[in-house]
């Protein structure tokens, strides 16, 4: 098993990301260790719930959780259902010696992780993430939130987790497309930060494809690393955490316009080819474009715009974008892989409206 430690400084908060196959052995021993006297909460999802009642939620017994088993996917990402869990939380007599556990994909970490925050001014909370995207990226790091008919993650809060126990044996369920969802997450921050980790992926790409352990547990190693390097720097998104935003302005307003019924890796992926695309009409983009698109191609990731879409309307979308200023939309600009442009601690650059809208219509497909 491998242990990455994350450490946020400004808040005096240390924790562990434990990573491999089969480590979840370890889970009942770290809960004794650590949270002896906690009323488990476990908060999670219809279909992580079917599949892993028997190898895994019956380890929890020994522990007398309250489990809430909620429907899967984005939709329930609202305010509503996050009111729904503190009501019952609160009719159950839970409080603050309370801890929960969130075991499923990004959205029931993101929501679970919003209640940790607010309940009872906040309780802790630890991450199981079962789909890739939720081991590399939101399982790290502590945004939390839920979306709004606004936009994605607009009302939310930083709690960083207790622990996270990242056990790739949940990768063997994980449909292909949820796969493939993860991967636009680890390609981005290769793009971002780690031109070498652009080339394993390159070079591997038909191991990780077929779901090669050794190669996934490389990538998602260095995914993590990525990710708490970046955090460790800047938790609060002033600076370099915005890089992580990369493909995201275009790929959030993808998903408002689909009302969330894409999956948020694919919006992503296209965000990155159209986040390229305005890189290289800003004249800060030199190569690497097609390099980077040719990738995303050979995984199977959308790249190209329907091009029934207004651009002016999912312009409209980034306007209420939490990383937009003065009501103009921001983007990540990249350099060439691995590296993005900046200006002293300033990662995210406002663009030209007529740049946005042609980068658009360029990216639409035919
Ligand atoms: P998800 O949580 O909806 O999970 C995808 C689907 O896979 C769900 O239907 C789920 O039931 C199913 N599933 C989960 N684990 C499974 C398994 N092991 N086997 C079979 N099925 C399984 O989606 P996601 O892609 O994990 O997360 C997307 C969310 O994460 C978005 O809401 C996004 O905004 C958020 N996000 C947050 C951060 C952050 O830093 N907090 C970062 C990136 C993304
Ligand atoms: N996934 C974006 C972030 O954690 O900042």
């Amino acid at each position: 098993m491998d242990q990455i430690k994350v450490k946020v400084e400004r808040r005096n908060v240390g924790y562990s990301v434990f990573i491999g196959g089969s480590i979840l052995s370890g889970l009942s021993d770290y809960l004794r260790k650590n949270h002896a006297n906690k009323k488990i909460v476990v908060i999670t999802d219809e279909t992580v719930s079917k599949l892993y009642k028997e190898n895994f939620f019956n380890k929890l017994d020994a522990f007398n959780p309250y489990v809430i088993i909620l429907p899967f996917g984005e939709k329930i990402k609202t305010r509503e259902t996050k009111n729904k869990i503190e009501d019952t939380l609160m009719e159950k007599k839970y409080g603050r010696d309370s801890l929960i556990i969130a075991i499923g994909g990004g959205v029931i970490g993101d929501l679970a992780g919003f209640v940790a925050a607010t309940f009872n001014r906040g309780i802790p909370i630890m991450h199981i993430p079962t789909t890739l995207l939720a081991m590399i990226d939101s399982s790290i790091g502590g945004k939390t939130g839920v979306n709004t008919r606004y936009g994605k993650n607009l009302i939310g809060s930083v709690l960083q987790p207790s622990a996270v126990f990242a056990d790739l044996n949940f990768l063997r369920t994980l449909p292909d497309e949820e796969f493939l969802s993860g991967l636009a997450e680890v390609i981005k921050i290769a793009i971002t930060s780690d031109k070498e980790l652009f080339s394993i992926i390159e070079n591997d790409y038909e191991k990780i494809l077929a779901k090669d352990e050794g190669v996934l547990l490389k990538i998602i190693k260095r995914s993590i690393e990525l990710k708490k390097e970046v955090v460790e720097k800047d938790e609060t998104e002033s600076g370099l955490r915005q890089t992580l935003n990369f493909g995201h302005t275009i790929g959030h307003a993808l998903e408002a316009h689909f009302n969330y019924k894409i999956k948020h890796g694919f919006c992503v992926s296209i965000g990155i080819a159209a986040e390229l695309k305005i890189s290289a009409l800003c004249g800060i983009l030199q190569a690497d474009e097609q390099r980077i698109v040719s990738l995303l191609d050979k995984l199977k990731l959308p790249t190209k715009i329907n091009k029934d879409i207004n651009a002016d309307k999912l312009i409209g979308y980034m306007v209420s974008d939490k990383k937009t200023l003065n009501e103009k939309p921001h983007f990540v600009l990249i350099k060439d892989i691995g590296t993005i442009k900046s200006e002293g601690k300033n990662y995210s650059f406002e663009v030209d409206g007529g740049i946005i809208n042609k980068a658009i219509e360029m990216c639409k497909n035919d």
